[in-house]
């Protein structure tokens, strides 16, 4: 963590912090594939594909191909999908940050810098879930560049929405990340988060939600509980 500092957002911040939120978050399009084709439903369906154009075509080529235009669909849709909820949060909180993330009580938005460039970041907000407003921050938008993963620059981003909950007398930090989100599962319970909540998605584009529920593909929501001492 040496060599890296973590302050708070800037407006010169403003299109690196935009990118590394949408290279983050496109990434996970091919874990959200992988997840989709290891259903056994999946299999039927693509074995149904393959057998119903053998037997209209009796063309073995044909039939392949149109299993593989089907897989090229599907990973299309879902590419859009991972590009549909970065588009909705860069016309959303991402597009004023400062106003965002900067001016209301109790929130904020760090930048993490190696040198003078933006590697990381973070936000703290309050949760979306009206019940916890006054108990609890949401950690929101955690992103570290790929060149700089690994050294422990999520950790320390977390702990600095740790401690800044802390000393507003906050007892709780919460946050939400998809099931395919790996790494940010392993950071947040090594951390000493709580999965609480397993939930389909409630921000989709159209269409989004029901293919979610079908697609069995769910939110994490977390909690840590903040110790008095912290
Ligand atoms: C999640 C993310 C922020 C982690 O950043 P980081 O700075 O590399 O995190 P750290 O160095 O602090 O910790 C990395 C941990 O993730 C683990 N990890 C890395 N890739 C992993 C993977 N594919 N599967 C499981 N764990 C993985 C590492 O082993 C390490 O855990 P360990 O310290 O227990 O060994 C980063 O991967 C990222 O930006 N991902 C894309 C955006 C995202 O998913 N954000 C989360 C939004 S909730």
């Amino acid at each position: 963590m040496g060599e890296y500092h973590i302050r708070t957002f800037e407006d010169r911040d403003y299109e690196a912090v935009r990118t590394i939120f949408s290279h983050g978050i496109q990434e996970h399009a091919p874990a959200g594939c992988w997840h989709v084709l290891r259903f056994p439903q999946t299999h039927l369906l693509l074995l149904a594909i393959f057998l119903v154009t053998y037997m209209i075509s009796a063309s073995l080529l044909f039939s392949c191909g149109v299993v593989a235009a089907f897989l090229v669909m599907g990973w299309m849709r879902m590419k859009g999908l991972w590009a549909a909820y970065v588009q909705a949060a860069l016309v959303s909180d991402m597009l004023d940050i400062r106003k965002t993330y900067l001016e209301p009580k109790d929130c904020c938005f760090w930048v993490a810098t190696s040198g003078e460039e933006v590697v990381g970041m973070v936000a703290a907000v309050q949760p979306e879930d009206p019940s916890q407003r006054g108990k609890a921050l949401e950690l929101k938008r955690m992103s570290v560049a790929k060149r700089h993963r690994g050294h422990g620059l999520s950790k320390a981003l977390t702990r600095t929405v740790i401690c800044f909950a802390q000393e507003r007398g906050y007892q709780e930090v919460v946050l939400g990340t998809s099931m395919v989100q790996y790494a940010a599962q392993r950071v947040y319970e090594g951390m000493g988060f709580r999965k609480v909540k397993v939930e389909y998605p409630s921000l989709l584009p159209q269409g989004g939600i029901p293919l979610a529920k079908l697609l069995q593909f769910y939110i994490y929501y977390y909690r840590y509980k903040i110790a008095r001492s912290h």
